[in-house]
């Protein structure tokens, strides 16, 4: 298989399905309904919403396709991303899969005089129901972007761990305007499980390594649970929180595949849809979708980021050993990968109780 070091759009693509079976359904629902609160009292005509280090759009498809935005008012939802290749998958992809899905897709740049990426001009148009959103997508640093004016919701999928959440917080949260929303779905929490273990490197000395390599790079390998207490430092209450781990093997029924967490086996509208995210199986006994895939990128990205460390105490020599060992027990459906990460939503200057 080709190395993914240089698609880094291919693994998004492959990371979909991980994503949707992980994510936290209950703080998914209590989106919805913020958002929906907020268009009634406030009689908007239009919701503005930022997706930081939005990748080729995976965490907008998903609002898009469980109804999580209010229905009768638009969406202007501007994806950004620091990376060209990104943005230009997102934006050949995300129309390809809105069309695919049944949506009405309308191309907006056409005839509007600006070029694609320009700030403030949406691209295309999806429509679903009664539901209208403006998607633009733009390459640019998501913390200048968030400078430029307030936003009604931010959101950023697996995206906080990158940095550092004590610096990050207090620049994402300015860009809010009192009452509007944060939501940061798959952020990592500091669990890194590969299993079974090898006789090459003790699982607990890799997830150490692994770990202290983030945060010595300027992330947050707890960026999780970090979110939790830092809101509150800034301001903002956690309207909902919930587990949202990424738990990929091969092999078996997929039990309750796309019904997230927290037990609730209805999606977003209610609808029981059974199968895998991707309606995929892995019945034949191997990994769903693209997962092996995705697996061999994080494998790979692990085994090099430690490599690449100077100061980290694992050699070379083990790290190549221990990719090897990762990668037979993936061509042989053995592996599984486990990260523990949450799922938070929270408010800005406001507090409000739980609904569910
Ligand atoms: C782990 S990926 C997640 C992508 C996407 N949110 C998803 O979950 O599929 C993190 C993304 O953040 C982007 N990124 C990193 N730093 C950024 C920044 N300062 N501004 C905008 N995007 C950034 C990366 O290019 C990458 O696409």
């Amino acid at each position: 298989m080709p190395s993914l070091k240089s698609d880094y759009p291919r693994y998004l693509a492959a990371k979909r399905s991980v994503d949707d079976r992980a994510i936290n359904e209950r703080v998914l629902r209590r989106l919805a309904s913020e958002l929906r609160e907020r268009s009634r009292d406030r009689d908007r005509s239009r919701l503005h919403v930022l997706n930081l280090g939005a990748g080729i759009g995976g965490a907008a498809a998903r609002l898009i396709e469980r109804d999580v935005f209010p229905a009768g008012v638009g969406v202007t939802c501007t994806l950004v991303d620091v990376r060209e290749a990104n943005a230009a998958a997102a934006r050949e992809r995300l129309p390809e899969w809105a069309r695919a899905a049944g949506y009405d897709v309308t191309d907006l740049a056409d005839g509007s005089g600006g070029s694609a990426g320009d700030p403030g001009d949406p691209e295309f148009r999806v429509e679903a129901e009664s539901r209208t959103i403006d998607v633009e997508v733009r390459v640019a640093d998501a913390f200048q972007v968030v400078e430029e004016g307030e936003w009604d919701l931010l959101v950023g999928q697996a995206f906080l761990d990158l940095f550092d959440l004590d610096e990050a917080l207090p620049d994402l949260l300015s860009a809010l305007e009192p009452g509007g929303l944060c939501y940061f779905p798959i952020t990592f929490d500091g669990g890194t499980v590969f299993e079974p273990a090898t006789d090459v490197l003790a699982p607990a000395d890799l997830e150490r390594a692994f770990h202290d390599h983030i945060d010595r790079s300027g992330g947050d390998s707890r960026a999780g649970r970090h979110l939790l207490t830092g809101l509150s430092r800034e301001d903002a209450s956690v309207l909902a929180a919930g587990s949202s781990d990424w738990v990929v093997h091969a092999h078996g029924e997929h039990e309750a595949e796309g019904s997230g967490n927290d037990g609730d086996a209805r999606d977003i509208d209610g609808a029981d849809d059974g199968g895998t995210a991707d309606g995929t199986d892995a019945s034949d006994g191997g990994y769903p979708a693209d997962e092996e895939l995705f697996l061999r990128f994080i494998v790979d990205t692990v085994a090099d980021a430690l490599a690449d460390d100077a100061e980290s105490e694992l050699t070379t020599k083990t790290l190549a050993e221990w990719r090897e060992r990762r990668h037979e027990q993936l061509d042989i459906g053995e592996l599984v990968y486990i990260a523990h990460q949450l799922d938070v939503l929270g408010c800005v200057g406001e507090t409000s109780p739980e609904l569910d």
